[in-house]
């Protein structure tokens, strides 16, 4: 299996500056060499080269809307060469605005290739915002309804059709902050949504299943991971902590269960943010739990 590295270095969606060093981060936490490990075949493609964060207040309910709009027309075509080549693409963010680029340009791959898409969303956040709804204006928290096709046209564009995705495409996982005109939006477009409470009740292995089902040999699972999806007691490194999140066992477990299905495809690893880090061990666990969506396992399977 051929997989490709590609680093998006920009903060340029967020609230907080740092996320920029993410995919330094990463590689000075090994990834690539422990993929290799794995008996992957590692081509580390660099950083893409974007427009530098101005860090201005939003206008229209949008900050920085135009860099946004060149980040994400970059990473959607570092991630759609990569597919059409046919190596997975491993986008190392950056903040989560750029999920709108990665995955806008997976739908076209699987457009183009007859594939059923899945999207799992593993975050703390639903980032299903509007412009209008935003308490921020940061564009990191619009991403999903932008490809839901909820967004300003350059940006819902950027994937050649409109919308990029169908909702029901997406399964939410790990949520436990959204926003009042956000939670409007998402009840309304009928998003699967696993939130904390479903996995304290039900467990992750059970959420897993569900979240799971309904693939079959001809889907392209899509994984978008935002770092801050994990217990910030394990990673501390992201910008937008949100307590009560996952603990190391149960989001070792979500990875395993995405493993052991073999149809990952294409994934994102977002916000890890370096600056609020102690000592890389944020991204020390993103590279061990990217490990176990590769397949690391404590004993032989199967
Ligand atoms: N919901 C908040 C907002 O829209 C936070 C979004 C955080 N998103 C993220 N990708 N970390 O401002
Ligand atoms: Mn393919
Ligand atoms: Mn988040
Ligand atoms: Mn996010």
């Amino acid at each position: 299996k051929k997989v490709s590295l590609i680093g998006a270095p920009t903060d340029i969606g967020a609230g907080a500056r740092g996320a920029s060093m993410g995919p330094e981060a990463m590689r000075v936490a090994n990834l690539g060499p422990i993929l290799q490990g794995h008996g992957l075949e590692v081509l580390d493609r660099g950083n893409l080269i974007g427009p530098s964060n101005p860090w201005l207040p939003p206008t229209n309910g949008y900050r920085h809307l135009d860099e946004v709009v060149a980040w994400n027309q970059l990473v959607h075509d570092a991630v759609y060469t990569e597919l059409s080549d046919g190596r997975m693409p491993i986008l190392l963010g950056g903040d989560h605005c750029l999920g709108l680029g990665s995955i806008s340009a997976v739908a076209r791959h699987c457009r183009e290739a007859g594939k059923k898409l899945r999207i799992l969303w593993l975050d703390a956040h639903a980032d299903f915002n509007t412009n209008e709804l935003t308490p921020s204006g940061n564009i990191h928290g619009m991403p999903v309804a932008c490809l839901c096709g909820h967004g300003p046209k350059e940006l819902i564009e950027i994937g050649g059709q409109v919308p990029a995705i169908n909702p029901k495409w997406v399964r939410q996982i790990g949520i436990r902050s959204v926003d009042p005109g956000e939670k409007k939006l998402v009840h309304e477009v009928g998003l699967e949504v696993y939130d904390m409470r479903y996995i304290d009740e039900m467990g992750m292995r059970h959420t897993m299943e569900l979240a799971l089902a309904t693939m079959d040999v001809n889907t392209h699972l899509h994984v978008s991971f935002d770092v801050d999806f994990l217990d910030p007691d394990i990673a501390p490194g992201v910008g937008t902590t949100i307590p009560g999140g996952p603990t190391y066992r149960e989001a070792q477990l979500c990875m395993e269960m995405i493993a052991d299905t073999g149809r990952l495809a294409s994934l994102d690893v977002m916000e890890l943010n370096p600056a609020l880090d102690v000592r890389n061990k944020t991204a020390m666990v993103a590279v061990d739990l990217i490990e176990s969506l590769f397949g690391k396992s404590t004993l032989m399977r199967k």
